[in-house]
């Protein structure tokens, strides 16, 4: 059977108005969290998105009742807690299982993890996942590429989080959650202040655990003997709403964006603004978003937030791409991760990569090529330079897509983009 792809006539202006979904990177670590509650977990805006799917079904095996309820929020709740083993089959789908770790160390003192692999973005240690489970006090054994991990009870500690990189989003989420049940207090030094990991806290308070700071790169969670389960609403996709900026940009259109928190997007409209796209909140709240018919060239460098995120690097490259001169983008978070440079180039932009640097020349035109994507953000960035682009884009592998954006191309099309998801053979190689 063939693989979908897209279809993309680019050089149509967007207008109009859509609704940013759940963060896909909030819901999955809170759905994990419910590993560690009695009763339901009720989550609102969860986004129907294959990697949401995975977690479900890897949750389901955890021995928890999954459900998509008629009003669309998503019902977990623990029925069984005999299996402790997440299968390398799901994990190497999806790297975000690992964050079942924690609150199965937390809650049944044991878990068999499958070793996530590197992935195209570069290698994606978890080293310092493991180095908060052992201060906390668990023993961590590699089988046959298992992570093994038992504690007969877990004790709060200080840890210091930081790397090579800076915090780490999924490593504080799971320290966080193994300390929520942890006996004492749990001090996290260089913790993720993202607002997904804010997120991630402010439901587990909800929950009944005890935790401050989170926000800050100081988290203390007192732990507590018991979580319960609660309703949520999962906060709005700060990357989805970034993609869609621009998205409305690079084709010199004009979309309003509701759902959409620009308290968490400072440093990427920060960059628009310098770029010349103009990003305002409407008198009901939603956000449009309009360019100028030139883009400034502009220098961009990746950091944890509230610096600029590295989940919007390759869609604001694919704008810069025909900015008026030259730009600088700099990558300090995932330093190989430029899968779409080569795919930008077959479409005739103009970029030098040196290093964990690409030194963008702009271009007047880009020009509709098959293209071939490699990983989620890099799928995005090669849509949005399909829409921009002149004559047809055929971006094949949107599986990738798929994983963090919700019917994509039918959202699109609804703001006046001419794209179809076509299934056929796959034209590109490895
Ligand atoms: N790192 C280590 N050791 C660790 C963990 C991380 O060296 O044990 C390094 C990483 O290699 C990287 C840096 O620390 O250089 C930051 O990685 P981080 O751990 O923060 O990434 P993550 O938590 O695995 C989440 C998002 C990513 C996003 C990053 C950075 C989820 C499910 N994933 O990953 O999202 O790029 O934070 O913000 O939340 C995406 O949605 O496309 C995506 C890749």
């Amino acid at each position: 059977m063939g693989l979908p792809y897209f279809e993309i006539h680019g050089g149509n202006r967007l207008r109009g108005r859509t609704r940013v979904s759940g963060a896909k990177n909030a819901a999955l670590p809170i759905m994990a969290a419910a590993l560690l509650c009695e009763g339901e977990v009720i989550l609102r805006d969860v986004p129907r998105v294959s990697d949401v799917h995975f977690l479900a079904e890897l949750l389901a095996k955890l021995g928890l009742e999954v459900e998509w309820r008629a009003d669309g929020s998503l019902r977990l709740c623990v029925r069984d807690e005999m299996n402790c083993k997440a299968e390398y089959d799901i994990v190497r789908k999806m790297r975000a299982s690992i964050c079942v770790l924690g609150p199965l160390l937390a809650k049944r003192r044991q878990a068999q993890v499958s070793m996530p692999g590197g992935c195209a973005i570069g290698d994606r240690p978890i080293d310092i996942h493991l180095r908060a489970f052992k201060s906390l006090g668990a023993e961590i054994e590699l089988v046959s590429g298992d992570i093994i991990a038992r504690a007969k009870r877990l004790r709060g500690r200080e840890m210091f989080l930081g790397g090579p990189f800076g915090s780490t989003v999924l490593g504080t989420g799971n320290a966080m959650m193994a300390a929520t049940l942890a006996e004492g207090t749990t001090v996290i030094e260089m913790a993720a202040c993202e607002p997904e990991v804010v997120d991630l806290a402010n439901f587990l308070n909800r929950c009944g655990a005890s935790i401050t700071g989170q926000g800050t790169p100081r988290i203390v969670v007192e732990g507590v003997r018991q979580l319960r389960g609660c309703e949520h609403t999962i906060i709005p996709d700060r990357i989805e709403a970034g993609t869609l900026m621009v998205a409305a940009a690079i084709t010199n259109g004009e979309v309003t964006l509701d759902n959409c928190r620009l308290d968490h997007l400072m440093a990427f409209v920060d960059r628009l603004s310098a770029i010349g796209v103009n990003v305002e909140k409407g008198k009901d709240n939603g956000v449009v978003v309009s360019s100028a018919r030139r883009l400034e060239p502009v220098d961009v460098t990746t950091q944890p937030f509230p610096g600029f995120p590295t989940d919007l690097q390759a869609q604001i490259m694919s704008l810069l791409c025909l900015a008026d001169g030259n730009s600088v983008i700099t990558e300090k978070i995932f330093p190989d991760r430029f899968m779409h440079v080569a795919e930008l180039a077959r479409m005739g932009a103009q970029l030098r990569k040196e290093g964990s640097t690409v030194i963008v020349e702009g271009v007047k035109r880009l020009v509709g090529a098959p293209v071939m994507a490699s990983d989620l953000r890099a799928s995005a960035a090669l849509v949005l330079a399909g829409l921009a682009a002149r004559g047809v884009t055929k971006v094949n592998r949107i599986y990738h897509l798929d994983r963090g954006y919700v019917k994509f191309e039918e959202r699109l099309k609804a703001l006046g983009a001419d794209i179809e998801r076509k299934i056929g053979e796959d034209s590109g190689g490895d």
